[in-house]
């Protein structure tokens, strides 16, 4: 899985203009939080029904979420997606981050497209995986000992 994903040109971004908000232009050109985290808190993978796949990594200081990346092999709006949800759990206590909804990530981007409604849906169900993840270790830290890699 990597965060392959081409820089659009000029051109491309007229026409990304004509579907997508400003917004997600950003986030498709310039993602934030790219990337794993060695040794995450909290760590989880999903494919979603269209067949992409979301990495997202948490590291949890006194139950605050420190830091939070992602890797997508997905359509550019996932990248974008990964961005914003990465950018709304950082900071926050890990288990409010769980209450980050489908809607508020589709409201930071500023809207999306009906058809790409499910990549915003991707991104949160991966970010709650990986909180579930982190708050299971907390309670069992044994069972790091049995995590995938
Ligand atoms: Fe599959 Fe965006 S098209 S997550």
């Amino acid at each position: 899985m990597t965060s392959g994903f081409d820089q659009p040109g000029e051109r491309a971004g007229e026409e990304l203009g004509a579907t997508y908000s400003q917004t997600v232009i950003d986030h498709i050109r310039n993602p934030r939080n790219v990337g794993a985290l060695t040794n995450a808190d909290g760590h989880a993978t999903i494919t979603g029904p269209c067949g992409d796949t979301m990495g997202i990594w948490l590291t949890v200081r006194d139950g605050v979420i420190h830091e939070a990346r992602f890797l997508t092999d997905g359509c550019g709006v996932t990248v974008a997606a990964g961005s914003v949800v990465t950018q709304l759990a950082r900071g926050r206590m890990a288990a409010e981050a769980l209450n980050i909804s489908q809607q508020d990530v589709v409201a930071a981007l500023g809207g999306l497209p009906q058809e790409h409604l499910h990549c915003a849906l991707l991104a949160v169900n991966t970010l709650k995986s990986a909180i579930r993840e982190y708050l299971s270790l907390r309670n069992e830290p044994w069972k790091r000992a049995y995590r995938r890699p």
